[in-house]
């Protein structure tokens, strides 16, 4: 099966059991102050969950744009440097509220991927909620018991609080969950060793597929656990990973959902996929942040300086500069993947054909501001390792932390990733004060207190800075303030440059 008819087929099969199918909510959330990106399916049914908002569908499905790169959910660090971590992800789920509960939703699991699928049954795993004393809450020996019905009883493994019991944030709806995982090593492997040792053991052959919660509570400010007003099942399936078990292949990369991008970035850099394992993570990065930035882009949220704004800006510079060092690409080129994109993506997701012009550009200009300054920043880290790889420290000065992030737009955490290529860290706290500091002159100079200007002269002033270094001037009119720029003078003035160019004014 394509991709295409995977993500069409889980629709399919919740619609022949009563569901009603709907959109994927934006991956951008504008009007809840705990969460900037939608980063699971739940999101825009929490006020239902909640009992905030009327049920409209007992029984809904979709495929949801999702993002997990800030907050509770963060996965980082590890895209790109493995095969099935993403940024951005689909996740494909099906939700019952106040309707049915654990019994159906495992059943019709279990019969969505044995039967319509067709994965192997032996190659599958259930994880159950343990129980956690401290919680008062029991083990879930009701989903264990459905579970039997499919799973010979040592495949159903307990899982704890951290694996087994789903929150959406540090406050929000909450529960329980069953965790469907998959091995999908070579039989050989297998054979060696016993998937069930390698479950929840970050093997990424032997990995979580699909995550049923069985929502019961909310969570509240103080920590504490209410009940809903009635109980959810609420289900989140990785479409990439699916697609990667269903089409047989051991890397998300490898699917047809990015194996176009995969190549067209060849193509555009010149470099093949599968010889040099720094240029394919560098590959796996870009393909996989593309689409992050895009379906930003066309949700709403271009690259900026602050908050959700900012996340994307880090993103695509971490892409840019993962380009610009493993793959040589010194140019604006990741806006070249947009139409690539689109063919993948773009029949589930019609929003980026429209957008498609915005997208283009935004990128475009995104990239070509950070590579003005790419070059010299990287040359300045380049020469501060060297320097610190001939002592015995491995920490970067804040204070030059600070000066790529704020003269070479570095984000912190791509300085970072830079240093831990060659075994090295930030000084975090050098670097806060650092930030601090420039907060801190940036509020005087929005307090500046200033007397009136004082005329000494005729004439204009003109900015000069990109063409001299020095310049004679004179003095045209002046004012006292209450905290000059320069320190221990506690003037403004207004000046005339006279650099031997005195008709220029
Ligand atoms: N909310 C759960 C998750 O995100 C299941 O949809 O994993």
């Amino acid at each position: 099966m394509t991709s295409k008819e995977i993500r069409q087929s889980f629709k399919d099969f919740f619609a022949s059991k009563d569901h009603q199918v709907v959109p994927s909510a934006p991956m951008v959330i504008k009007d809840d102050p705990t969460l900037m990106f939608t980063n699971a399916g739940m999101n825009q049914f929490k006020d239902i969950i909640l009992g905030n908002a009327p049920v409209k569908y007992p029984r809904v499905a979709d495929s949801q744009k999702c993002l997990r790169v800030s907050g509770k959910h963060n996965d980082l660090e590890e895209v790109g440097h493995d095969t099935y971590h993403h940024t951005m992800f689909e996740m494909l789920g099906n939700w019952s509220f106040g309707d049915y509960f654990k019994k159906e939703a495992i059943a019709w699991a279990w019969e969505y991927l044995v039967e319509v699928l067709k994965l192997d049954p032996d190659r599958l795993y259930a994880t159950v909620f343990e129980g956690s004393p401290e919680e008062k809450l029991e083990r879930d020996n009701e989903a264990a018991g459905y579970w039997q019905h499919y799973l010979p009883n040592e495949r159903i493994i307990d899982g704890n609080k951290k694996d087994n019991f789903w929150e959406m944030g540090d406050t929000g709806p909450c529960g329980p969950c069953s965790e469907i995982h998959i091995d999908i090593r070579s039989e050989e492997e297998r054979a060696k060793v016993d998937g069930l040792l390698l479950v929840n053991q970050s093997h990424p052959q032997v990995i979580e597929i699909w995550n049923l919660v069985f929502m019961q509570y909310n969570r509240k400010a103080d920590g504490s656990l209410e009940p809903l007003p009635a109980k959810v099942i609420d289900t989140g399936m990785g479409f990439e990973r699916l697609t990667m078990a269903v089409q047989g292949k051991t890397s998300n990369y490898d699917t047809d959902v990015f194996q176009p991008i995969i190549a067209k970035i060849g193509e555009i850099t010149g470099v093949a996929y599968g010889n040099d394992t720094r240029k394919d993570i560098a590959k796996r990065v870009i393909a996989d942040h593309i689409r992050t930035i895009a379906f930003s882009i066309t949700d709403g949220q271009l690259p900026s300086n602050a908050k959700a704004g900012y996340v994307i800006r880090r993103i695509l510079r971490r892409a840019v500069r993962y380009g610009y060092t493993f793959l040589n690409m010194h140019d604006a080129f990741m806006h070249k993947l947009v139409p690539t994109l689109i063919d993948v993506m773009g029949d589930a997701y019609p929003e980026l054909e429209v957008q498609k012009t915005l997208i283009e550009k935004v990128i475009k200009e995104e990239e070509n501001a950070f590579l003005r300054t790419l070059e010299t920043g990287i040359r300045l880290l380049d020469k501060e390792i060297a320097e610190h790889k001939g002592s015995d420290r491995n920490e970067l000065e804040g204070g030059i932390a600070f000066q790529l992030y704020d003269t070479f737009g570095f984000p912190l955490d791509l300085t970072e990733l830079i240093l831990r290529e060659h075994g090295m860290s930030v000084d975090h706290k050098g670097f806060n004060v650092e930030m601090q500091k420039q907060k801190e002159r940036a509020r005087n100079a929005a307090a500046v207190e200033t007397g009136d200007w004082v005329k000494v002269r005729d004439g204009g002033t003109e900015f000069v800075g990109y063409d001299e270094t020095e310049c004679e001037t004179q003095v045209i009119r002046y004012r006292k303030v209450k905290q000059g720029i320069l320190p221990g003078c506690p003037f403004q003035v207004a000046v005339l440059c006279r650099n031997g160019r005195p008709d220029r004014r």
